[in-house]
């Protein structure tokens, strides 16, 4: 008898596995490596934050609790939301089991397989398999390297913005290029698709990771510009405003009318967000301004200090990121940025991720993670050297 393996449905089994993944593969468990592959800042999450989730542990939170989340944490989302975008209710707030899992929820409230939706890109994967793994199709609408860094050619993400779409995807600040959507194009994206009907799902986890002019407190948003009631589902997260990659926390503003069902979907996909997790967010919300803040002036640092270090490399093309934490590069003559940097990882103990993860056009890149000191970077720009400038 010949047994067959069980294999998963072809939709998934269609999936790109991560190249990011795949690199960092190559190197994890070596102690000589230095990471700057994933998202994630070297410094640990807040005291405040710490403290809080032990005194929660300790006072026993540890039961399941609301869908929706906890009403103090979206108490306390809805105040910080409403500072930054203007009035904003607890009922427009879902707390969710970090970033990645609200990208999920919005797509499942809103795709139906066989759906159009639209990215702009280079993109981290996930804004593009999540709608796939419903069984949309996604088009890609690529940024444009030149001069000026990465650009969006508006008049053709809205030329993509055909009346059958029903949902676009944007990250900005944009993993992994760090550009940022200006106000016009978002106001312009806003009337194109409330005209078509179409769904937007604005990643905004990067907003407050934003570098432009002094006292700026965020990014661009669609919130600053849309409804409450509309057709816009913003999505953040705990991850990077206040380092808590591992707790895994975010949130979504959405419309209520919305809620309903979305308690549904959270009731099935994970039924709660941990409540002694939920209780250190309230401390991050309430209390942990100062962190953003000291933290987005050490990744100016780090982000001035990378950007300049690489443009001293012969080869290397590279424009000072408007957001986030990353740099995306160009080595030029680089035609398999995954080869390059599993090179990397073996011949020099440096893991940074491979362009072709974000999509076709970010082949010929790489992405930096600079979310650390700057003696880091120092370190890990020798060893770039060492293999793409060697000393003739
Ligand atoms: C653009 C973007 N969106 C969402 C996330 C999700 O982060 P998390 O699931 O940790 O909240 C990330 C993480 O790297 C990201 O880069």
């Amino acid at each position: 008898m010949t047994a067959t393996a069980p294999l998963a449905r072809a939709t998934v089994a269609q999936l790109r596995a991560s190249r990011i993944r795949e690199v960092a593969n190559e190197g994890m468990g070596r102690p000589d490596v230095l990471p700057f592959w994933f998202g994630e800042a070297a410094w640990p999450s807040p005291a405040l934050v710490v403290d809080a989730a032990q005194a929660a542990l300790a006072a026993g939170a540890t039961r399941y609790v609301q869908n929706l989340g906890l009403p103090e944490l979206r108490d306390a989302l809805g105040d910080y939301v409403g500072a930054l975008h203007g009035a904003t209710a607890p009922e427009e707030i879902a707390v969710t089991s970090a970033g990645v899992n609200a990208l999920m929820l919005g797509a499942q409230l809103v795709v139906e397989p066989g759906q159009r939706a639209v990215a702009v890109t280079p993109l981290w994967p996930n804004l593009v398999e999540i709608p796939r793994i419903l069984g949309a199709t996604v088009e890609c609408v690529p940024l444009a390297f030149g001069p000026r860094g990465w650009t969006l050619d508006l008049d053709r993400l809205l030329d993509a913005l055909t009346p059958d779409t029903r949902l676009l995807l944007v990250n900005s600040p944009n993993n992994p290029t760090g550009w940022a959507m200006d106000a016009h194009a978002q106001r312009a994206v806003l009337e194109r698709c409330r005209r078509h009907g179409t769904w937007i799902i604005a990643d905004e986890v990067y907003e407050r990771l934003y570098f432009g002019d002094a006292g700026e407190r965020c990014a661009p948003s669609f919130l600053d510009l849309a409804g409450r009631d509309e057709r816009v589902i913003a999505v953040n997260s705990f991850s990077k405003t206040w380092l808590m990659t591992g707790w895994r926390l975010g949130w979504m503003v959405l419309s209520r009318s919305l809620l309903p069902d979305l308690g549904k979907l959270i009731e099935y996909n994970t039924s709660c967000a941990p409540s002694f997790v939920q209780q250190a967010g309230v401390a991050a919300v309430r209390d942990g301004d100062g962190v953003t803040r000291d933290f987005v002036a050490a990744l100016r640092r780090s982000r001035d200090y990378l950007v300049g270090a690489l443009a001293a490399i012969d080869g290397v093309d590279v424009h000072a990121p408007q957001g986030a934490m990353y740099v995306f590069f160009r080595l030029r003559g680089v035609t398999d940025s995954l080869a390059l940097c599993k090179r990397l990882v073996r011949e020099a103990g440096l893991g940074l991720a491979p362009g072709s993860a974000f999509g076709d056009e970010g082949e010929g890149f790489v992405r930096w993670c600079y979310a650390c000191d700057v003696a880091l970077l120092e370190e890990g720009v020798r060893r770039l050297r060492s293999v793409v400038a060697p000393p003739s």
